[in-house]
């Protein structure tokens, strides 16, 4: 499984250029299809839902030509779809799926439309209902109402009164109004319950009259597509940056102070979602706003906890649920029943995993209600699962102000955007962390340790993971080269941290992972790659505001790669092997210091010579010989180092 972790974040500002609105890309690439004439498409959103969709428009023969740059040259058919029998796997995409179903239908040919399993639970009857009111032929192939489906050739009533339920989603009323021009007589559409999503539908409408077809309409009851409507090329048609995708930066600036900017939608949008602006407004967020451009800001106070009704902006409410972990007091997101039939169910999956966060939610057949933790609580981290939903993996990364956390399948996001992790992190600021490597018995335990202390920092003993997973290993009896049953041990640890004490289930273990045996399990089980990886995220789970120390072996080439200091702390063997000696004579315990050399030197070796994460010392890493400095001189050296790199860095930011 790919995954990507999070460091807890500390800041948020910066600009940035959405992609192309999913659902104005598609409805107008089918429409510059259907339409007469060629129309340029220009900023295209390039995801997995475009690309369906331009699939199953070249394989229908339509002219699809890429000119570079998000530009795209349709040629249109006139209402003729040149290929009249065809099969057409459209992904999870339904945005695609709808409306090609609605327009196939109504076009007249032998058509069998499929997507994913999850496309397959995704319904699709009242659209179905509502074709074969005109005549459709339409056969589901798997369970009824719901694709996969056969369409084919039928004489399609001409006019009159079509019923479509509007309570499921709207993009079966989407489907139909765009298809039906293709009838050529005047029909009239009336929805049955009430329509959910109407801002899709101001979508739909606009979408259409930019290609010379005027619906009218009665409120959000009746729309009536005249006779002879048809759809015409507008020649050069520019694609919206989505609004939905801008719900997350907005969010972003809401909680880590801002201001961040999003630029291809504001003030003059036609996407609803654009009103998640005014949710988060009601939150407490600070928001400007431009023809073209939003910007958000925390408020002085913070955030509050709302209650809203989401019929207005059903996929950016989504983002108001992992917002609302940043407010205070709760939140209620209403009438959001359609979450169950996206890409997900994502009422159950939102609950589900912010729960994982250590947060309360109650999950209601069409609502979610949000507690934050209590002032001051940090959010438990975790890995959090993504369902195959790009809206469940970013809305999580805002999470990351409150806890590090591992996002299981990241790429996910290609089905609105693609590169959503690197807009991201140019837009935030994560906690500081400094990375300090080196070998056994240099220093740089008691060195780290000070460091943390004196910066009110954060303090990972990662040497101490691998020897809490070796003595837990010895008592379950697992042989530590044994490599899966150790990783299985390391990943279940129960171990805690807390000021000068291990626990390891409960126990104190402070003194027993310290032993010359545990010292050799330890170097043994961090040979194993299975080991190494199942202590991956337990050791970047400690990566917390206001920022970490991290000591090891690895800290800066594998754990934390973006350390904004690394520092290499060594000393020679000899001195080394001398002041472990003393050690343990102090502690009263017997030494042999030519023993204690040569154990040493061995475990230099291993670490060093291992195929996985070898000491060493890496290219971006600075270097502290410790044979001629004192402790407080070498706690100074990294103080200083830090200063320097924190100045950089609050310039680059
Ligand atoms: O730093 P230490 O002596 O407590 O480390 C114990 C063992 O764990 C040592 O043999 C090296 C290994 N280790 C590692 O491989 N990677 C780390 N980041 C930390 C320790």
């Amino acid at each position: 499984m790919e995954f990507i972790d999070l460091p807890q974040m500390i800041a948020a500002r910066g600009t940035v250029r959405l992609p192309g609105s999913k659902s104005i890309s598609n409805r107008v690439l089918l429409l510059a299809a259907l339409a007469e004439g060629e129309t340029e498409v220009r900023d295209l959103l390039a995801s997995d839902d475009t690309a369906r969709m331009l699939e199953a428009l070249a394989r229908l023969g339509i002219t699809v030509t890429e000119l570079g740059a998000g530009a795209w040259r349709i040629g249109g058919c006139a209402g003729r779809i040149p290929v009249k029998q065809a099969e057409l796997f459209l992904g999870n995409a339904g945005t695609a799926f709808r409306p090609l179903t609605a327009a196939l239908a109504l076009a007249g040919g032998d058509y069998v439309l499929k997507g994913v399993a999850r496309m397959h639970e995704r319904p699709i009857g009242d659209l179905v209902d509502a074709l074969c009111q005109l005549g459709a032929d339409i056969t589901y192939l798997g369970n009824t109402g719901y694709p996969p489906l056969q369409l084919k050739p039928a004489a399609i009533r001409s006019g009159g009164l079509v019923r479509v339920r509007g309570d499921v989603s709207s993009q079966f009323l989407t489907g139909l109004l765009m298809a039906l021009p293709l009838t050529g007589v005047e029909t009239t559409v009336e929805v049955v319950g009430e329509l959910i999503s109407k801002p899709y539908i101001e979508i739909t409408l606009a979408t259409m009259a930019r290609f010379g077809v005027q619906v009218e309409r009665q409120g959000w009851q009746r729309f009536t597509v005249p006779a002879a409507a048809q759809y015409v090329s507008p020649g050069v048609i520019y694609v919206e940056g989505d609004a939905s995708s801008a719900s997350y930066f907005l969010a972003l600036g809401a909680i880590g102070g801002g201001p961040v900017r999003v630029e291809g939608v504001g003030r003059d949008s036609i996407q609803g979602d654009v009103r998640f602006a005014e949710a988060l407004a009601q939150m407490g967020a600070v928001i400007a706003m431009g023809p073209n451009w939003i910007e958000a800001s925390a408020p002085a106070g913070g955030l509050q906890g709302i209650r809203l009704d989401c019929n207005h902006i059903p996929d950016a409410a989504m983002t108001l649920a992992t917002t609302a972990l940043f407010a205070q007091g709760e939140t209620r997101l209403d009438n959001i029943a359609s979450w169950r039939v996206k890409e997900t169910d994502r009422i159950a999956a939102m609950a589900k995993e912010l729960g994982k966060l250590g947060v309360q939610v109650e999950e209601g057949a069409d609502y979610l209600r949000i507690v934050p933790p209590a002032p001051g609580a940090a959010l438990s981290a975790a890995t959090i699962d993504t369902y195959d939903d790009h809206r469940m993996a970013m809305c999580f990364s805002l999470a990351a102000f409150g806890t590090p956390l591992r996002i299981n399948d990241p790429g996910c996001t290609a089905k609105t955007f693609p590169d959503y992790f690197e807009r991201f992190a140019d837009v935030t600021e994560p906690a500081p962390v400094i990375a300090i490597d080196g070998p056994t018995a240099s220093g740089k335990g008691t060195v780290s340790a000070r460091v943390a202390a004196a910066l009110g920092f954060h303090y990972l003993d990662s040497g101490a993971l691998y020897r809490v997973t070796a003595l837990a290993a010895q008592k379950a009896g697992i042989d530590w080269d044994d490599a899966a049953g150790v990783a299985q041990v390391a990943a279940t640890l129960d171990v805690v941290f807390r000021a000068g004490s291990v626990l390891l289930d409960g126990e104190e273990v402070g003194e027993a992972i310290r032993t010359e045996t545990i010292s050799t399990g330890a170097s043994r089980v961090a040979a194993l790659p299975a080991v190494r990886a199942a202590l991956l995220f337990r050791q970047r789970a400690f990566h917390r505001a206001p920022g970490l120390v991290g000591d090891g072996r690895d800290m800066g080439a594998v754990v934390f790669p973006k350390a904004c200091l690394k520092v290499f702390l060594t000393a020679s063997a000899q001195v080394r092997a001398e002041r472990r000696y003393k050690q343990l004579l102090a502690a009263g315990q017997p030494a042999d210091l030519a023993l204690i050399l040569a154990d040493l030197e061995a475990r230099d070796a291993r670490d060093s010579q291992r195929s996985v994460a070898p000491l060493r010392q890496e290219a971006d890493a600075v270097r502290l010989d410790t044979d001629a400095l004192s402790i407080e001189a070498a706690v100074q050296q990294v103080l200083d180092w830090y200063a320097e790199a924190a100045k950089k860095r609050a310039i680059s930011v």
